[in-house]
């Protein structure tokens, strides 16, 4: 960092909102430095989306190999597992990804701090320097906060990193636990849960609702929750874990229902809760510079401008709260910072799209069938299951479904939800349609090619007005 610089824009935090706006500010012109604590690239790149999804891709290719093949005519024998090679490469994907945002730091000309970046003032951001240095203070016109977020942790099974874990720790464990239980079903929990289940663990998910993924279409998540069920996860609803004890080499978790009545003992190698995130702010020097934060922790913003109540000082991702993912905080980040530059900048929030990177995926984007019609909307849904798809038959694919929600009275597209492989590269036509408006029949009259699984987009979309082809 040059000495007496004063930069247009500190951004604290190299998540995937924080990287993605320092560079997106250093194109359009502003001097900007990232201030890093930990690693470049967050959650996201170096304990979240990449890990994950590398060690699913990796699992799923096991469990295919060692038991999927057949059907194809093709048999395989002695198939092992080197969980240690499969870690490794877990290893590299995250490492290429994480120097590369160096890279495009060097390239755009963002000067990265390493050390932990405290608010002075709107126009000052304190850093202690990862290594114990001295500590340097850097002059600024802006800061934008981007510190994300944390596990959550529950009073009485706090995280120990040896048997009872958060996310992180499950995503590196040397041995696969004979039984794995995981408090929560959401979005880690059916993830990390499909990972140790294709590598052999006997998997048990304790979730507090009666539903997994609570914030899925429920009709899709239950669909998923079945297709999870024949792959051996169990699930166990309506209840609440409470504490752990180590015993005879084993840890035993106490659990109890919602209303209750009924409570039990569940034995188990390791416990991973994942019941959700929170927002990092300690050290930030919050109160001393008076930002608000929320009953939560979140900071509130603007919701156009992402100022917060103090000028000057913004933020995004997943501090201020809504979805936690990184597409969102990715496009709040360049939001922010081009309307810092004088440029129009917008976050579509009912755009935004969920996934769920499971076999079969789940991915949805727009309204559930539940919200559209708590929004007031009358409704008319068109289905069309992957078990009717040319392709999907081909590639032994078929569990799953694409359920287009539209409004009765102008076919305007309200949600889009698939279940089915490849949901997830799939949902990007769904978003493209809602951000032009479509209409249901604008799907429709889209010609899709020829065997693909999109097909079933259309078919969902021909469906909506009740003239599939196919079914
Ligand atoms: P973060 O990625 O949390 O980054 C914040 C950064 O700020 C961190 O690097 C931290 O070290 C730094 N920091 C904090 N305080 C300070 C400070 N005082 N000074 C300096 N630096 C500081 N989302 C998806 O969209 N798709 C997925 O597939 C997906 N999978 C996930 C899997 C797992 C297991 C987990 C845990 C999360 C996953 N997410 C996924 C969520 C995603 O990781 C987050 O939504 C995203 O990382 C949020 O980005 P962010 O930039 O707001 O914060
Ligand atoms: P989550 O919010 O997705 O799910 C947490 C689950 O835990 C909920 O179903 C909730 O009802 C349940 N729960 C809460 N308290 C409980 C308790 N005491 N006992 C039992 N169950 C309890 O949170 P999760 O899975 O921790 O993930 C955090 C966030 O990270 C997600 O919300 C998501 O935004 C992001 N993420 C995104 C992924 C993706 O995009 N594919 C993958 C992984 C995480």
């Amino acid at each position: 960092m040059p000495e007496n610089t004063t930069y247009d824009l500190v951004v604290i935090g190299a998540g995937p909102g924080g990287y993605v706006a320092a560079i997106r500010a250093a194109q359009l012109g502003l001097r900007t430095a990232c201030v890093e604590k930990e690693y470049l690239g967050g959650t996201c790149l170096n304990v979240g989306c990449i890990p994950s999804k590398a060690l699913l891709d990796s699992s799923e290719r096991y469990a295919s190999v060692k038991d999927g093949l057949g059907k194809h005519g093709i048999n395989v024998t002695g198939v092992t597992l080197d969980l240690g090679a499969m870690m490794s490469r877990k290893g590299e994907v995250v490492k290429s990804l994480t120097s590369g945002v160096g890279m495009l730091f060097k390239k755009n000309k963002v000067d990265h701090v390493k050390g932990t970046g405290r608010i002075a003032s709107p126009t000052s951001v304190e850093v202690t320097p990862a290594d114990g240095g001295a500590m340097q203070s850097i002059s600024t016109k802006r800061i934008l906060i981007a510190t994300g977020s944390a596990p959550i942790q529950i009073p009485s099974l706090p995280f120990d990193g040896r048997n009872i874990l958060s996310s992180t720790e499950a995503l590196a464990l040397t041995e696969v636990p004979k039984k794995l239980i995981i408090v929560g079903a959401g979005y880690i929990g059916v993830e990390m849960g499909s990972v140790w289940n294709r590598l052999g663990s006997e998997v048990l998910l304790i979730e507090f609702l009666d539903r997994a993924l609570p914030n899925m279409d429920k009709e899709m998540a239950t669909q998923l929750q079945r297709q999870l069920e024949k792959q051996g996860l169990k699930f166990k609803f309506n209840a609440a874990a409470q504490s752990a004890k180590a015993e005879g080499g084993r840890l035993k978790l106490s659990w109890k229902s919602k209303d209750g009545s009924e409570s039990g003992v569940e034995e188990c190698d390791k416990i991973m809760v994942a019941v959700g995130r929170r927002p990092v702010t300690e050290g930030l020097g919050l109160k001393e510079a008076g930002v608000n934060v929320d009953s939560k922790g979140f900071v509130p913003v603007d919701a156009h401008t992402f100022q917060t109540n103090v000028p000057g000082i913004y933020a995004i991702g997943d501090v201020i709260g809504g979805v936690m993912l990184a597409h969102k905080a990715e496009e709040e980040g360049i939001a922010a910072v081009e309307l810092m530059a004088g440029k129009p900048g917008h976050v579509d929030y009912h755009t935004v799209p969920g996934v769920v990177y499971t076999h079969p995926e789940l991915a949805q984007v727009g309204y559930t069938e539940e919200d559209a019609i708590k929004a007031g909307h009358q409704i008319k849904i068109g289905k069309f299951p992957f078990l009717a798809n040319g392709r999907a038959k081909g590639m032994d694919e078929t569990a799953g479904l694409v359920k287009i929600i539209a409004d009765a009275r102008t076919d305007r597209v309200l949600g889009v939800h698939i279940l089915g492989a490849h949901a997830s590269d799939m949902i990007a036509e769904a978003v493209v349609a809602m951000e032009f408006k479509a209409t249901a029949e604008d799907i429709a009259r889209s010609n899709h090619a020829h065997p693909t699984l999109p097909e079933a987009i259309k078919e969902a979309a021909m469906a909506v007005d009740k003239r599939p082809i196919h079914i």
